[in-house]
This record gives structure tokens, C-alpha cells and sequence, in this order.
């Protein structure tokens, strides 16, 4: 026996489909033998996973941007690893990746799969878990959206709601780096606290304790230029009341509806964008994976000249994903949520 497939791997596959938030018994635990990888493909040893909010979406049936997640299949995920065997020129043995590698312990990539699921090395110097962060797909969904969508000038006022989030974190810093002036929307002191004094937003809402309305009317006198959306519902609908002429919405995702039994609730002041001659727009962030590696270049140019900051919030063992997963959906992350499945 090759020491390969001695051995085991350890898997959470969706058991069910939720109604409402997701419990333990949606998933299940399953191991099984590692094996070889066949002619062009890898076989990779998950580090760290990236835990994201889209993940409760994927664990529905209905139709969305990508296919769900079939009943028993190995819950999706993308994650960073190490190359532990390869018949791929392009990655040796030792390699850091950054791969679609779900909730496992090791992951299988054929070839046909490399190139499909965006698989590409990482440069482990700066932080593994800043790969999942704002190196990697929160990070690019905040770049793109902010940059494309949102097209910031110098002296916008950009508003970001999340704020201390994967995604909130990146948009706010880059916005203060394109000489916006930026306020956050977060629940909780400590979060505000922070997004202001270590991120260097200009201000930060805390929505928990108080009127976001009033918030807005406050710390944004000039109205919002660009308002990046990341929780949708109520807090959405109070932005609309303070947007400018030419307003730019970036609707990036509506976290306080993924869980609804209920329809989603939409915005109520919609007809603010016909009185601002404003725009929403969604963004998917898979659509920019051809100019990832120009975006990560530029972040990780301020990563390294200190002008730019990635928090992680990082829990330990493959068998508490299901609880770590809620941490998303009542706030307890802080900073983007990983799951470190083993240690290098
Ligand atoms: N469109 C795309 O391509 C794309 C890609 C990545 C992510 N996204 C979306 O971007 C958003 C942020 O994702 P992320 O990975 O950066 O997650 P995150 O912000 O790191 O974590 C989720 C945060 O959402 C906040 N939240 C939870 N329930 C809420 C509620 N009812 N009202 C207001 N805030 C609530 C919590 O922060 P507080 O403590 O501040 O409440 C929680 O920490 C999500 O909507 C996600 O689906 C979209």
C-alpha cells in the first residue's frame, strides 16, 4: 500500500435541505480511503476552508448562478492546501494552492478540473488564510464590485454594510485608498470600533444599537455616492432614503434574508433610484476571474506596504463546520471566517 492511500479521508456531506438555519442534522460525516490521483491531476491536503455566506444558498434546490449542491455529494467549499501528490507538470509535491477543495480533509482534483475550478498556486509568505480573505474570493468580490460597479472618484462617499466582514473589509479599505470617504454599517461596538481605528473608515454605524437612518444622516451630509450592499433588507432600504444624483448600488449579496422562511423583502424605496436617476447592480464575482491576478497583484502590493489590512477569524477541526458555519448568519464571526481542517 502506497502511503497515498493509507490514508483516510474525512468528508461532511449535505444530509438534507434546511428550512431556515441550517442544523447538524442537514449534514453528515462519512471518511473513506484516499486515492491516487489519475493521469493531469492532483491530489491535495486541505489546510484552511473559506466559509461563506453563499454556502446557505447552495444548500437549497432552486436555481441560482451555479448548480446546488446535490443531496449526499461533499458540501462545496473553496479552500487552500498543499500538493501532497501530483501527475501535473504545472503543480509539484510541496505546492500551496488555492482550490475549489470542499469540506474534506483531502481533495482529488482531476485535470479536467484544474483549470475549471480556477486552481492556482499561492505564495504562503503572506498568510494562508489571507488567501480566503482579501486575497482570494471575498477579497476579489469586493475589489470588482467596488471598482466596476461602483466606479468610486475621489471625495464619494461610499457607504459598506458588513463592514467587518471578508468582503466589508476589503471594499471600505480600498474605497479609503481611492481617496473616499467611508462608512461602515456593523453590529456591535467592537466592530465599529475597529473598522474605524484599525481599518481607518471615517465612521461606523453599529445598527444594533441604534437608528441606521439617523446613522446616515449624520456621518453621510453630503448623501451616499456608492452604497455596497452586503445584508440587504431593512438597512438597504434606509441607505435608499440618503443616496445622491447618479447613485451606485452594489447589490453583492443580502445576508439577513438567506435564511427567511418567508419571501425576501425587498426594498421598499426603490423609487428613490427614479428620483436619483440611480443605479443597482448585481455582481457574481466568478465573472472577473480572468483579471483576478491583476487585482490580487494590487492588493498584495498594499498588504505588503502595510496600507492594507486581513483579519481572519480562524476555528479549528473539519467536525465543528456546521456549527462554525452559523457563526456567519448571527454576526459572531469577526473578520472572514475560516475553518482550519489541519496544520501545515
Ligand atoms: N456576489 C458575490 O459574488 C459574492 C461573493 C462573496 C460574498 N458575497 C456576499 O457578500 C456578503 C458578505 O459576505 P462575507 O463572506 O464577507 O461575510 P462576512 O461579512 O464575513 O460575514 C457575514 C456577516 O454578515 C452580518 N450579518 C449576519 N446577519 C445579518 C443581518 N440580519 N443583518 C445585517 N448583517 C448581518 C454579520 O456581521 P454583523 O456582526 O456586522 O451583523 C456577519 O458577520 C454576503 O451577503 C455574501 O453572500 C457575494
Amino acid at each position: 500500500m502506497s502511503t497515498i492511500t493509507a490514508l483516510t479521508n474525512h468528508q461532511v456531506r449535505l444530509a438534507s435541505r434546511p428550512v431556515g438555519l441550517p442544523t447538524r442534522d442537514n449534514w453528515s460525516f462519512t471518511t473513506e480511503p484516499v486515492a491516487e490521483p489519475g493521469p493531469g491531476g492532483v491530489l491535495v491536503k486541505t489546510l484552511c476552508l473559506s466559509l461563506d455566506p453563499a454556502m446557505r444558498g447552495w444548500m437549497n434546490g432552486g436555481k441560482s448562478y451555479i448548480p446546488p449542491v446535490e443531496i449526499g455529494a461533499v458540501m462545496r467549499a473553496g479552500g487552500v492546501g498543499q500538493v501532497i501528490a501530483s501527475n501535473n507538470p504545472a503543480f509539484a509535491v510541496g505546492d500551496y494552492v488555492n482550490a475549489g477543495l470542499d469540506v474534506q480533509a483531502y481533495c482529488l482534483i482531476p485535470e479536467d478540473q484544474i483549470k475549471r475550478s480556477g486552481m492556482f498556486k499561492i505564495d504562503p509568505r503572506m498568510g494562508l488564510t489571507s488567501w480566503l480573505n482579501v486575497l482570494g474570493m471575498p477579497g476579489m468580490t469586493g475589489y470588482f464590485g467596488l471598482m466596476d460597479v461602483g466606479q468610486p472618484k475621489a471625495g464619494d462617499t461610499v457607504v459598506v454594510s458588513g463592514a467587518a466582514g471578508a468582503v466589508g473589509q476589503t471594499v471600505g479599505q480600498i474605497a479609503k485608498l481611492k481617496g473616499c470617504r467611508v462608512v461602515g454599517i456593523a453590529g456591535g461596538k467592537a466592530k465599529c470600533d475597529w473598522v474605524v481605528k484599525e481599518l481607518g473608515f471615517d465612521a461606523c454605524i453599529d445598527y444594533k444599537a441604534g437608528d441606521v437612518k439617523a446613522g446616515l444622516k449624520e456621518h453621510c451630509p453630503k448623501g451616499v455616492d456608492i452604497y455596497f450592499d452586503n445584508v440587504g433588507g431593512d438597512i438597504l432600504d434606509a441607505v435608499l432614503t440618503r443616496i445622491t444624483r447618479g447613485a451606485r448600488i452594489i447589490i453583492c449579496g443580502a445576508i439577513s434574508q438567506y435564511n427567511n422562511t418567508t419571501p425576501v423583502k425587498g426594498p421598499a424605496n426603490y423609487l428613490s433610484l427614479l428620483v436619483n436617476r440611480a443605479r443597482m447592480e448585481g455582481i457574481v464575482v466568478f465573472d472577473y476571474a480572468d483579471r483576478y491576478p491583476l487585482a490580487i497583484a494590487e492588493m498584495a502590493g498594499y498588504l505588503k506596504d502595510g496600507k492594507m489590512k486581513s483579519k481572519e477569524d480562524v476555528v479549528d477541526g473539519l467536525e465543528n463546520f456546521p456549527e462554525t458555519l452559523l457563526k456567519l448568519f448571527n454576526g459572531e464571526n469577526f473578520g472572514k471566517l475560516v475553518l482550519r481542517v489541519a496544520k501545515e
